[in-house]
């Protein structure tokens, strides 16, 4: 299994600015990379709580973190994040977007196009259609669609067409069968898999990630104490952009930070991050 490496952590613990005895939410928990950095950071009075969409990710930390009384864990859609504030306000709230190491290489739902795992890209097992079943049924035009928008992929047009004369064939059961298709098609454009894009596209349509990331911003904001930080990490343009016109819309520039070299050279994942914070004034 690859351990999950918290990117930007130490800018995005600053950028959160929360105090000893905060109330901070890491509303996508995940492994835990930065929830146990926030833990630390935390004193006794301090809380933490947790979410994530994967059930399977909630009940790893909740095992390996199961003495940490200051930590309480949920499995939830963070686009309903208003549900898991009580009485107490949250100081700081941190969304660390999109897919972990984790999930990558012991999900089981063929997130990798390396892998003959089961063609779901679903953060939550019980999310339908997962991909398999979007492929059986979805037209070209749609599919080509899905693949441009959500993967800003020049090929679309190509891969979706290849990927409907292949499912006349046999269902596309496997990450590995559906990267092979569009590999076939799709030329390698430096060190990128070819079905990077198209991936991403599906990946984003089934889990409505768009969506869930818009909603999570309004909601964080309604729950966050006036003077509190959100601090959003985001890894493809389509994402940032919906953060960058959050914070506008709140009156701010949230300007982005980006990983140093030496982070990139630690973590490769890490390259496309960008940290940025909105503080409810
Ligand atoms: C990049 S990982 C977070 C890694 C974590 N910060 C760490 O350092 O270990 C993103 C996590 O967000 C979760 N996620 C994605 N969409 C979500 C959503 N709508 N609600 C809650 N969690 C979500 C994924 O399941 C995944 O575990």
């Amino acid at each position: 299994m690859v351990n999950h490496i918290p990117a930007l952590l130490g800018e995005t613990l600053r950028g959160l600015n929360f105090k000893k005895n905060s109330l901070v939410i890491d509303a996508t928990a995940d492994g835990g990379g930065h929830a146990r950095a926030i833990l630390d950071n935390l004193g006794p009075a301090g809380r933490l709580i947790g979410t994530d969409w994967d059930l399977g990710m909630i009940e790893r930390l909740q095992e390996e973190l199961k003495g940490e009384k200051r930590l309480k864990l949920f499995h939830l859609n963070f686009s309903e994040i208003e549900k898991v504030a009580g009485s107490r306000r949250p100081d700081a709230i941190l969304f660390d977007l999109g897919l972990s190491s984790l999930q990558l290489s012991a999900s089981g739902r063929g997130f990798s196009f390396r892998a003959s795992e089961p063609l779901e890209m679903t953060f939550n097992a019980e999310t339908h259609p997962n991909v398999r079943e979007l492929l059986r049924k979805i037209s070209e035009r749609e599919l080509e669609e899905i693949i441009r928008t959500y993967g800003e992929e020049p090929f679309a047009k190509r891969i979706s067409r290849a990927i409907v004369a292949a499912r006349r064939q046999k269902e596309i059961g496997t990450a590995k069968e559906l990267a092979e298709i569009i590999a076939k098609v799709r030329p390698r454009l430096g060190r990128i898999h070819p079905a990077t894009k198209t991936f991403q596209a599906l990946r984003i349509y089934v889990n409505q990630e768009l969506e869930n990331l818009k909603r999570g911003l309004e909601g964080a904001w309604k729950i966050i104490k006036p003077g509190g930080r959100i601090a959003v990490i985001s890894y493809h343009s389509l994402e940032d952009r919906i953060v960058k016109n959050f914070s506008r819309e709140k009156g701010q520039v949230a300007k982005p930070i980006r990983p140093s070299r030496t982070e990139i050279l630690k973590n490769p994942r890490a390259r496309s991050a960008k940290l940025r914070i909105i503080e409810k004034k």
